[in-house]
């Protein structure tokens, strides 16, 4: 986890990305954090940002963490596919679907779409690369991941019941020797207020 957080620590769009979602759902907004690691920088900036944060994490060790850096939000050691709460005004996914096989995504952003009241807004980063539940070494340690292009993407988010507002782009080198360049995928979206 402390590599993870040296390597990554930096992600100026991440910030933004929080930046717009705070500024539409307004202060008092209740804001889902998927797979929130350990709460910062999102969950922190969430809550400095005035809004109620639910995180949610299926690591233990990540909820613990994220429950002494934000001790003003809610975190429940969870599965995103056995979420069951609604009523959110937004929910973020930082690079946390990606753990996910394609099929897993599909459904969490399903579990999403009925978490988030119509009118509101998700939030989702990957990692650009077309993959699908494939082993990879990722800081020394073997992992699955799956990602798809901007393209593909954007469809899923819209197959799912969002419409896709914009979607961002950003080259990303992390912070570690030697640092392989990545395109990161920031995907603005909102559940309709109808349908
Ligand atoms: C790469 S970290 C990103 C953490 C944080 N969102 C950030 O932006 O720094 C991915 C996180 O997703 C969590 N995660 C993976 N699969 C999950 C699942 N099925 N449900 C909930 N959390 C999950 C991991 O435990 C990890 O903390």
């Amino acid at each position: 986890m402390q590599r993870y957080e040296t390597a990554y620590s930096d992600r100026p769009e991440q910030v933004r990305a929080v930046a717009w979602l705070a500024e539409r759902v307004g202060a008092g907004a209740r804001v889902l954090d998927v797979g929130c690691g350990s709460g910062v920088p999102t969950a922190r900036q969430l809550v400095d940002t005035g809004m109620q944060v639910v995180g949610i994490d299926i690591s233990p060790a990540m909820v613990s963490a994220a429950c002494a850096a934000v001790p003003e939000a809610v975190f429940h050691n969870c599965d995103v596919l056995d979420f069951a709460e609604s009523g959110f005004d937004g929910a973020v996914a930082f690079f946390s679907l990606l753990m996910l096989s394609r099929s897993d995504i599909s459904r969490a952003l399903s579990v999403l779409r009925g978490a988030i009241e119509p009118g509101g807004y998700l939030l989702l980063s990957m990692v650009e690369a077309d993959l699908d539940d494939a082993p990879v070494k990722f800081l020394d340690t073997d992992v699955r991941v799956s990602g798809y292009h901007r393209e593909d993407l954007h469809r899923v988010v819209e197959q799912a019941g969002f419409v896709v507002l914009e979607t961002k782009v950003v080259s990303y080198i992390p912070a570690i020797d030697p640092a392989d360049p990545e395109i990161h995928l920031y995907v603005f979206a909102q559940r309709p207020v109808q349908g």
